[in-house]
């Protein structure tokens, strides 16, 4: 690899047959490794644990993965590993741990139809966005090696008899805890960014994705990354969370997950334990309650295609997905008509297949929580669109029917709390400056949207639609790393945005030398 600029990694195109073959072939070919247990790795040594399934969210009756699950005891060794291993990781020359994250990108790439049938079986992502997810983990690599690259250059300030450095050198050990639904690019993203930094990692991969997370360790491991660098530690969150979060040797914490969780985690890190020398660095990527705003001269073909795939794709399983779609004046009657008919007519399928738009969610947990959602819409308010499970799929995996109300209270549940499911409410708004005060009626501030073809109410929503990540006449969700840097504000996190120029300082800490000549 070479230093240099970045370039987005292109996703791969399934309208060319031959990727249809070669996804086709990646899919058969792991047939035969379903089951797959995933290792613990501490300090290079592979370790047992208790091994936990996981089923097929597709069809719950295979056994897609399973993992050996780290004990307290190992979390303890990890931590050791990753402490011992910070002096000389922190030593190593930057263009060297850069070129590190380029090799890594590298074995992505070769593996990367494999990944992305992995990731089908594990956590029932569809093919584009498997690819998408393995495409945006390669990004992650490249980008913040040159980002690290560039921050290298030292900032020099010298006057006649004083001379002046500033500079960025490692933080410390890094916990990266992850979410299944980028199962690769998220967990990827936040740990290389450590790793490039100069702190040695522990990885916490998610319970339902830890055969994805490992094809990360098995690439940072090809790639040339030493021993206890990179530890991967699948295992329970609330048994082992505690300890990798409590440890005063844990300089950072990179969590991206619920609001619940991040903020347990912010509250812990906050306490001096005995033994810790430093206040710990806690990013935390949270949820969002996201809104797209149709304005009355919206495009409404365009309206309703970029909101369904914003609502609906990957089962509204992302934190950047539409929950709320605010119609101005007359766009109202029109607009939820016609997503209830284009609801009507997505496929909800088997991720495997490649006709799916819809695939099943996660886990039983997550399937029960959106039905009682759509319970809660039924009494707030009144289904205007939904599209049934298909008979035959009903009880075979974790399926949901893609479901959109209208009449909700913009203060009541269905518009208020996540769902992380394909479930919208539609409400009404009489002039702009309304839709703009629903928008911005939660807590949260992550993505938003706005279908309009007004100059002027699109310059006004660009200043006053205070969203972390706001897109214009396009769906909402699939930020691109460089182009699009991610995060939100107010209860979506705390921290700079994933893929951008501020997001490796979280991890370094600046220095200032001055030396009188
Ligand atoms: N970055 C993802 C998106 O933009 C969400 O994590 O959809």
């Amino acid at each position: 690899g070479k230093g240099g600029e970045f370039m987005n990694n292109p996703e791969v195109d399934f309208a060319i047959p031959e990727n249809q073959k070669k996804m086709q072939e990646a899919l058969d070919k792991i047939k035969a490794d379903l089951g797959f247990t995933v290792p613990i790795v501490i300090n290079g040594k592979r370790e047992t644990g208790t091994v936990v399934e996981r089923p097929d969210p597709s069809e719950t009756a295979v056994v897609a993965s399973k993992a050996h699950f780290a004990s307290v005891a190992q979390a303890e060794q990890a931590l050791a590993a990753a402490s011992a291993a910070f002096p000389s990781w922190r030593d190593v020359s930057v263009k060297e741990r850069a070129d590190l994250l380029r090799r890594t990108a590298e074995q992505f790439e070769k593996r990367r139809f494999e990944i992305s049938a992995w990731m089908v079986r594990e956590v029932g992502k569809p093919w584009r966005e498997a690819d998408a997810d393995v495409a945006e983990a390669i990004d992650f690599c490249n980008f913040y090696a040159t980002e690290m690259e560039r921050l290298s250059e030292p900032r020099k300030r010298n006057l006649p008899g004083e001379w002046n450095e500033y500079f960025y050198d490692a933080r410390g050990p890094a916990v990266i805890i992850a979410p299944w639904n980028f199962p690769l690019a998220i967990l990827c993203g936040m740990a290389v960014a450590a790793i490039v930094a100069g702190n040695p990692v522990i990885l916490k991969p998610s319970e339902q994705a830890c055969r994805v997370g490992y094809f990360l360790q098995e690439a940072l491991e090809a790639a040339g990354c030493p021993a206890g660098v990179s530890n991967f530690l699948p295992g329970d969150g609330e048994q082992i969370g505690p300890t990798l979060v409590n440890d005063p040797r844990v300089a950072v914490i990179a969590f991206t997950g619920s609001k619940a969780v991040g903020l347990s985690i912010i509250r812990s890190a906050s306490e001096v334990r005995p033994g810790q020398r430093e206040i710990k660095r806690v990013i935390a990527e949270l949820g969002g309650k996201n809104a797209i705003i149709v304005d009355e001269d919206a495009d409404l073909d365009e309206a309703v295609a970029g909101a369904l795939a914003s609502v609906a794709g990957f089962a509204g399983q992302k934190c950047s997905a539409c929950s709320r779609i605010i119609v101005v004046g007359d766009a109202y009657e029109p607009f939820c008509h016609r997503l209830g008919e284009a609801m009507a007519s997505l496929i909800v399928g088997n991720a495997a297949d490649p006709a799916t738009n819809v695939p099943p969610v996660v886990d039983a947990d997550s399937q029960a929580r959106i039905e009682r959602y759509i319970e809660i819409g039924k009494q707030e308010g009144k289904l205007v669109g939904q599209k049934a499970v298909p008979a035959e799929l009903v009880g075979k995996g974790y399926y949901v029917a893609p479901s959109a109300f209208i009449d909700c209270p913009a203060d009541g549940k269905l518009c208020q709390e996540e769902i992380f499911g394909p479930v919208v409410a539609i409400l009404k708004a009489a002039t702009l400056d309304e839709a703009l005060a629903i928008a911005d009626g939660t807590m949260y501030a992550l993505t938003g949207g706005l279908y309009s073809r007004s100059p002027k109410n699109i310059e006004r929503v660009r200043r006053e639609f205070r969203v972390g990540n706001l897109y214009i006449n396009r769906k909402i969700t699939g930020a691109v790393v460089d182009r699009q840097p991610f995060g939100g504000a107010r209860m979506s996190g705390v921290g700079s945005k994933a893929g951008g120029p501020d997001y490796l300082q979280q991890f370094l800490v600046p220095r200032t030398i001055t030396e009188s000549v």
